[in-house]
């Protein structure tokens, strides 16, 4: 096992229980603190191997390493606070309704408190500065008592990315976080997981649509294709040819959240200067 890797996937494999096969003979090594995006076409398999990374799900074939752990040789308890160490990031976060934007974000924390504490923090919140401190970092420190059930799809991708700020996990797994966010929002959004990384070492593991948002903030980009991973470089080596193969489908144009006319001279320039938003 290498100690030093925050999720490593050896030889993956997963089919659907309907038969559908989602991931086949995926390796993939991310070291810790390091931030990785991963892209691909509708149904390449993003979300299904963020969730294998997560032990949301079992694969069927291969074995996965999730922070120095072989999660699916550990009991109930000792796999729940390794769970603990873990933030996900949904692209529609599954927040209860009626809970408030306060009590959701010190949710984040819940695997790491004493049940009392988090048993009275959905009565009284403990730590308001502490939630107001995360959504203030997404635009969202105004809507701090407000119920979920009131809020865009956007926000409430804010609000589960604040969450997940709050809850410092050693690891994020981030399935396509800004894709209800205008392209200015989810800009700064996904620049403050980037910082949450560099601030805290945490590693940072993102499906993204779009691409060149994966090439200005990542390190390492995922190219992943009809489940198989189609290539795996730093963001500076990733060529416009590449990502067109990997769209080869989708018509000539690569999804970015800048305006289409805008995309394939932007994906040059982003490539040219991969290290100047760093
Ligand atoms: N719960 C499920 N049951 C059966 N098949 C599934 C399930 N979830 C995903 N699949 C199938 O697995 C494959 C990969 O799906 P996945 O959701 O991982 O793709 P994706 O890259 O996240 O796509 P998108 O960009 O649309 O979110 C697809 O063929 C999909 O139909
Ligand atoms: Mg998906």
């Amino acid at each position: 096992m290498n100690v030093d890797a925050a999720l490593a996937l050896h030889d993956v494999g997963l089919v659907h229980p309907n038969g559908q096969r989602a991931l086949h003979g995926v390796a993939l090594e991310v070291p810790r603190g390091a931030r990785v995006a991963v892209v691909g076409p509708s149904g390449a398999g993003k979300t299904s191997l963020l969730r294998v990374a997560g032990t949301a799900l079992r694969a069927n074939e291969g074995r996965i390493e999730l922070l120095g752990e072989h999660p699916w040789q550990l009991q109930g308890g000792a796999l729940r606070a390794l769970r603990s160490r873990v933030g996900l990031i949904h692209q529609a976060p599954p927040i209860p309704p009626r809970l408030r934007v306060v009590t959701a974000v010190l949710a984040g924390r819940l695997g790491r408190w004493s049940a009392w504490r988090a048993m009275g923090s959905l009565l009284m919140p403990s730590d308001i500065a502490g939630a107001e401190e995360a959504l203030a970092r997404l635009d969202m420190a105004d809507r701090l008592f407000d119920r979920c059930d009131r809020l865009s799809g956007g926000q409430l991708q804010r609000v589960g990315m604040a969450r997940v700020l709050y809850q410092q996990p050693e690891l994020i797994l981030a399935d396509e976080p800004v894709s209800a966010l205008d392209p200015t929002l989810a800009d700064m959004a996904i620049g403050e997981l980037v910082a949450q990384s560099r601030n805290t070492g945490a590693t940072l593991l993102a499906s993204l649509h779009a691409v060149d948002l994966a090439l200005k903030w990542f390190d390492r980009i995922v190219g992943l294709r009809a489940g198989v991973v189609a290539f795996d470089a730093p963001a500076s080596e990733v060529s416009r040819a590449m990502l067109q193969e990997l769209y080869a489908n989708e018509g000539s144009l690569l999804p970015t959240q800048a305006p289409a006319h805008e995309v394939n001279t932007m994906v040059d320039v982003l490539r040219a200067r991969p290290n100047a938003c760093r």
